[in-house]
């Protein structure tokens, strides 16, 4: 599979939910979290989100001018139906050119709108739009930064390549169906994807930075 290398970015509470039974935003870390996700995006040429966790978390999507990013990484947002909202944050906000994957869009679907907002709309698969970052947008590393659902997908694929987390111990939600990195707990992968721990650095705060880096080649 032609992609960019994919990193994945979450804070997670002490018992591994990255957000509550209601879909929250997840308010639940620091500054220090903060701060290290920026670190974290600016190495990034694209970044991705569902339109869940954009709505959620009402996301811009940039790298604040003061940390003096080289450039504004791409923008991505992935739907299978479509429907965003033209008067999200995102669209009224300057920053990495914006690429919205949609996979199942309804017949008669009319991106205009969203064109007309400066925007590329990719009709095609979550494989086929990972190629295409790769091969004509020069992706060589995305940064995908959730929701659950979005990143069972990219695990679906086999496509991830380093795991990134803030592991917030001082919360504890609780809830067997609040969501995970993957969403649901309720199916396997098709397959086991191997990583190993390569980052581990406790906090004052209660919090620790754990990174994981793939261990094993693509099946
Ligand atoms: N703790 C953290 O670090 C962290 C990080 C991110 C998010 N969160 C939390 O997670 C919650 C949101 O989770 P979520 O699972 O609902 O969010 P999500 O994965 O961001 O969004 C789900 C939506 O994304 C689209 N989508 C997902 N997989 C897709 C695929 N394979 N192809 C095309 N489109 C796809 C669909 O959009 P359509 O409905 O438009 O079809 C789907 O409804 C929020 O509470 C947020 O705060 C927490």
């Amino acid at each position: 599979m032609t992609r960019p290398t994919i990193l994945i970015n979450f804070a997670i509470s002490a018992d591994g939910k990255i957000s509550t039974v209601n879909r929250d935003p997840s308010q639940f870390t620091s500054a220090h979290d903060h701060k290290r996700l920026l670190t974290i995006r600016k190495q990034a040429d694209a970044l991705l989100v569902g339109r869940g966790t954009l709505e959620a978390d009402n996301m811009s999507m940039t790298i604040p001018a003061e940390m003096r990013p080289a450039r504004q990484p791409l923008r991505c947002i992935a739907s299978r139906l479509g429907t965003f909202d033209l008067k999200h944050r995102v669209f009224q906000s300057s920053g990495g050119a914006l690429h919205l994957l949609v996979t199942e869009p309804p017949e008669g679907y009319d991106p205009a709108p969203l064109e007309a907002l400066g925007a590329t709309i990719h009709l095609c698969s979550l494989e086929e739009f990972l190629r295409i970052l790769f091969d004509d947008y020069g992706v060589k590393k995305l940064l995908c930064e959730g929701g659950g659902s979005l990143v069972r997908s990219l695990a679906d694929l086999a496509a991830i390549d380093e795991v990134h987390l803030t592991w917030a111990a001082h919360t504890l939600f609780g809830g067997e169906d609040a969501p995970t990195i993957t969403g649901g707990l309720n199916s396997h992968l098709p397959t086991s994807l191997t990583f190993e721990l390569t980052h581990f650095e406790p906090l004052e705060n209660g919090e620790c930075f754990l990174s994981y880096h793939r261990t094993q080649p693509e099946p």
